[in-house]
């Protein structure tokens, strides 16, 4: 399958924090043909293994398969739901959006509601409404008439996006933080053909709400190097300053040289920038981001793990939608294969 059918399916799957199970099974589903093993560990996180070489260095791949999103905290009476949230978002794109309940009865349609102009005052108008000041309206009448339809407290929500291919190169979808590194990471599978070192292609979990399970999967796997793939801040839009987030889209993958949780060890990161040299892979590098990834955990296993970051640059990441060049994504794939082949060199 291409990559870009591959990304479509992981982007329309349901992944909120600690509920990653659809877009679990489809990690295992296609890592299964380009690995000898996959496993899944007691905490949720897919491992696929692709062996080397005995005594070759272990390299631990990865991206996570949760995505911010929304969770049931209450049901008032007359059947709306009040909710919390799942890694970090904008309060101010909330309102207004449709998003789907995730209920043990299947999926339920809901909106965010929001009070029309006509009946809001003026100063209202110019004001933030925080996310505990909406509700979802899934149609019900009453709480009771909500919980029928399968609704319960701890039910996860997600925005209702439907993946789509847009202008010449790109393409919209939700979570693509981080289902774009994990379509890489499948197709980078893919690619490579004989490995030298051990590769452990890993699907996490709960990384939107504290890099979770890439703790507990890089402590199992103990890996010599451990390289994220995720996605990154692509400020190339109008009202952004090139000082605020310097990374285009179109522009090749991005190497972290340091952020918010990870200085990346400077063996990883000369290994990567000669890896994309070498092959004329583009590539731009980043630094004093406040955020982080699962790298920032992978380096801090045990007695230390050299770490680093390859990430697609991805406009609007932890809004209900977001883009990206597949440019951009069939380059971070061909800097991922290029890096593994080169790690034996290395460490
Ligand atoms: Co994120
Ligand atoms: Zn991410």
């Amino acid at each position: 399958m291409a990559i870009v059918d591959v990304l479509e399916k992981l982007s329309n799957a349901c992944g909120v924090s600690g509920r990653e199970d659809e877009v679990r099974s489809l990690m295992k589903k296609f890592l299964k043909s380009y690995v000898d093993e996959v496993k899944e560990d007691k905490f949720g996180n897919v491992i696929g293994v692709k062996k080397g070489k005995k005594n070759a260095p272990k390299v631990m791949l990865a991206a996570h398969m949760d995505e911010v999103g929304l969770i049931v905290k209450t049901i008032s009476k007359e059947g709306f739901l009040q909710f919390a949230k799942m890694g970090g978002i904008d309060d101010r794109i909330l309102l207004g959006q449709k998003v789907i309940v995730y209920t043990d009865k299947g999926p339920v349609p809901g909106i965010i509601g929001a009070k029309p102009p006509h009946i809001q005052k003026e100063e209202e108008r110019k004001k933030v409404i925080t996310y505990d000041a909406l509700f979802i309206d899934v149609g019900a009448k009453s709480r009771e008439e909500a919980k029928k339809m399968g609704v319960r407290v701890g039910d996860v929500i997600g925005f209702d996006t439907k993946f789509t291919r847009i202008g010449k190169d790109s393409v919209i979808g939700k979570a693509f933080d981080d289902r774009a590194g994990c379509a890489v990471i499948i197709e980078a599978m893919k690619q490579l053909k004989k490995v030298e070192c051990t590769v452990y292609a890993v699907g996490t979990v709960q990384e939107e709400v504290g890099l979770r399970g890439a703790t507990v999967a890089a402590f199992g796997v103990y890996p010599d190097v451990g390289i994220a793939i995720d996605v990154t801040v692509a400020g190339d839009v109008p009202g952004v300053k090139e000082v605020e987030a310097p990374i285009k889209m179109r522009k090749g993958p991005s190497l972290t040289v340091a952020d918010y949780g990870l200085i990346t060890h400077p063996k990883v990161l000369k290994m990567l920038v000669e890896a994309a040299e070498e092959n004329k892979i583009p590539y731009q590098l980043e630094t004093g981001l406040a955020g982080t990834t699962d790298a920032a955990r992978i380096s801090l296993t045990r007695e230390g793990v050299p770490s680093g970051v390859i990430s697609v640059p991805t406009r609007y990441i932890h809004s209900p939608i977001s883009m990206l060049s597949l440019k951009d994504l069939e380059d971070s794939v061909r800097l991922t294969v290029a890096a593994i082949e080169k790690i034996p060199r290395y460490f």
